[in-house]
């Protein structure tokens, strides 16, 4: 419960956080939502317009494809995970988060890991898992496998909405990566496919 207090507390000072010049164009921080005590992370870019509006992250029309993932890849609702961003105030047009907007929000993202401790971390796009693996490398070599994250695994996968973007093969690439992830939360009792015995040996 010590974790919840925190990440409460957390929340309220993020919540007045001037550290950018996204603060001025905000509606409300968007500082992340479900459970503290997730075994599962989710992290995403930046909130758009819908989620400005709620409070909450993935809300819109990417929202609505990730929450059907993971009901049909992982039989899991976004209530059992935790869902944050690299960025916790919408860039506006919802242009690309800035280098230096990623610098100063990064300790929020920093500490939220902290305190979860998720086993398994996935990230949505470019953004999030270049930030998290320190990588400069795209999203499309990098997903496909996990990797070691402190205590955690993490798995990078496509951001929902370039999936909506290109459709069908992103999509199945999606699928495959949560499949990953349930794999290696250890929510599936079927076996990998082409891996022998339980655990995944890769980085
Ligand atoms: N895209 C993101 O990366 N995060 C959100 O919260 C919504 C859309």
């Amino acid at each position: 419960m010590a974790e919840t207090t925190e990440l409460a507390d957390l929340a309220r000072e993020a919540a007045g956080c001037t550290r950018c010049a996204l603060a001025a164009g905000r509606t409300q921080v968007v500082f992340g939502t479900g459970d503290p005590e997730a075994d599962l992370l989710l992290v995403g870019e930046a909130p758009g317009r819908d989620e400005d509006l709620c409070g909450e992250p993935f809300v819109g029309r990417s929202g609505k494809l990730l929450d059907r993932l993971l009901v049909e890849e992982l039989g899991v609702d976004r209530r059992r995970c935790y869902i944050a961003n690299v960025v916790k105030c919408r860039p506006p047009g919802n242009r690309d988060p800035r280098p230096e907007e990623i610098a100063v929000c990064r300790p929020y993202l920093a500490a939220q890991i902290d305190l979860i401790q998720p086993a398994v971390v996935v990230t949505l796009g470019n953004f999030a898992s270049r930030l998290l693996l320190q990588t400069d490398q795209g999203i499309t070599r990098l997903r496909g496998r996990s990797y070691p994250f402190g205590h955690a695994r993490l798995v990078p996968t496509f951001h929902p909405a370039a999936a909506l973007r290109s459709g069908g093969e992103v999509v199945a690439q999606m699928r495959a990566d949560l499949v990953r992830a349930k794999h290696l939360l250890g929510w599936s009792s079927e076996p990998e496919a082409g891996v022998v015995g339980p655990v995944e040996v890769d980085g």
